[in-house]
């Protein structure tokens, strides 16, 4: 009798175990497919957010996965007429997805991996008028692209001292100003990120220009992505590239010298390309024939910002007012300064070249009537109001 009741009991444990075992099974597949689900909505199934960037929020975008045959047909399997540059990553092609959007593709040879992901995932997570959107990547066939938002006009340095330079009318004081307020604003944008982002490869050939003369920081963080192997461009461009990069500090034992990127190292290749905006020349070159420094070098050697007069473009005439220029130059120094410490934070940069172009436009107008005036140091002409 007991035995019965027993073997009973146990059946119906068995019975409710199984039950249970079957709902948790269902359970399990119900929310393993959702989870799925979630993961392709965004067209990648990588997690969305991992690694040690796995503090940020994410919200509004999302980094997509691109197919390579898609890439393929937006560049014409990637002819040389859609070339239109080689940076450190690799080449860049320009590319017209089926939407109709134009985008610019970067094309490297590199083996799958999932930190690269992780690294496009946070540095197309953030979005600003200023900075160059990074849209999305795509790993096949051993090789990595990076798909950016296509900005049509070129860099600032190809209208400074490039191909592009005929476009004379945009090489005005107020329009450099606007320009150095734009970048300004990229930058520090990024440097406000929390994460911080430290762009590492700001340079005038990285600031781009649209069809409005808005310009866009281009390759924020893409230094990080490049990882430790870096390959050396052509020596030419690497020494045009080095002169952007903040003084190396070789630590106190000797024995490695190592090249230390912050914020600071970031204002520091700004105030070389502000050096550059003022002079239309490449920092590069010396500020004249007898000597054998080069325009940074000298301009750190003279911190005097009223001897600077003689490296402003010529071709921006007289055309701007004294005050505002030599406000200007004052901003340069500390930018360039060899000690960290000394360079302001992007962020009062950017005030101060905002100041200094309101300024501008100040004694450039008056009441906002077309009025012919006379201001100290640029010669007669005609206030236009913007
Ligand atoms: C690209 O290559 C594929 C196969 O190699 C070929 O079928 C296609 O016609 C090519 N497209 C263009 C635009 O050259
Ligand atoms: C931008 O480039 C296009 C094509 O080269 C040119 O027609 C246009 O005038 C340029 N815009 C500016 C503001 O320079
Ligand atoms: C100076 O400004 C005037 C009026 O805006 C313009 O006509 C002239 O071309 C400018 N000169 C230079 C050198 O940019
Ligand atoms: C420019 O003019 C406005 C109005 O007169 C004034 O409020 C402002 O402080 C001026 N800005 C600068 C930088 O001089």
């Amino acid at each position: 009798m007991s035995r019965n009741l027993a073997a009973a009991v146990g059946g119906a444990a068995g019975a409710v175990a199984l039950v249970g075992i079957v709902i948790l099974l269902i359970w399990f597949c119900l929310f393993h497919k959702s989870s799925v689900s979630r993961n392709s909505e965004t067209g990648s199934s990588e997690p969305s957010q991992v690694g040690r960037h796995g503090g940020i929020e994410l919200t509004v975008r999302d980094a997509r996965r691109f197919e390579i045959e898609e890439l393929f047909h937006a560049t014409k399997n990637f002819s040389d007429k859609n070339l239109i540059g080689e940076g450190k990553f690799g080449e860049v092609y320009r590319g017209l997805l089926h939407d109709g959007m134009l985008v610019a593709i970067k094309k490297r040879h590199g083996f799958p991996s999932q930190e690269f992901v992780d690294e496009v995932h946070f540095l197309s997570s953030f979005q600003h008028r200023n900075l160059v959107t990074l849209l999305g990547y795509c790993q096949e066939n051993n090789l990595q692209f990076l798909i950016y938002e296509y900005v049509p006009n070129g860099s600032v340095s190809s209208h400074l001292y490039g191909a592009a330079q005929q476009s004379r009318d945009k090489l005005e004081f107020k329009h450099r100003l606007s320009i150095a307020l734009g970048a300004a604003k990229g930058l520090a944008h990024l440097h406000s990120l929390s994460p911080r982002l430290v762009h590492k490869d700001f340079k005038t050939a990285n600031v781009l220009v649209d069809e409005n003369f808005i310009p866009k920081v281009a390759d924020a963080g893409l230094r990080n992505i490049l990882g430790r192997v870096e390959i050396a461009g052509p020596s030419s461009q690497a020494a045009a590239d080095e002169i952007f990069l903040a003084p190396v500090y070789i630590s106190l034992d000797l024995v490695r010298e190592f090249r230390t990127y912050s914020e600071k190292s970031d204002v520091y290749s700004f105030g070389v390309f502000l050096l550059e905006l003022l002079s239309g020349r490449e920092a590069t070159e010396s500020p004249s024939s007898d000597s054998n420094q080069n325009l940074v070098e000298w301009v750190q050697s003279k911190q005097d910002p009223g001897i600077m007069s003689g490296i402003v473009d010529e071709r921006m005439g007289s055309n701007y007012t004294a005050e505002a220029m030599e406000e200007f130059m004052s901003l340069i120094v500390p930018c360039i300064d060899s000690s960290s410490e000394r360079r302001p934070a992007m962020s009062y940069v950017m005030m101060e070249i905002d100041r200094i172009r309101e300024k501008e436009r100040n004694l450039t107008t008056v009441m906002g009537e077309r009025t012919p005036i006379v201001t100290l140091g640029s010669q007669l002409f005609e206030a236009k109001k913007e």
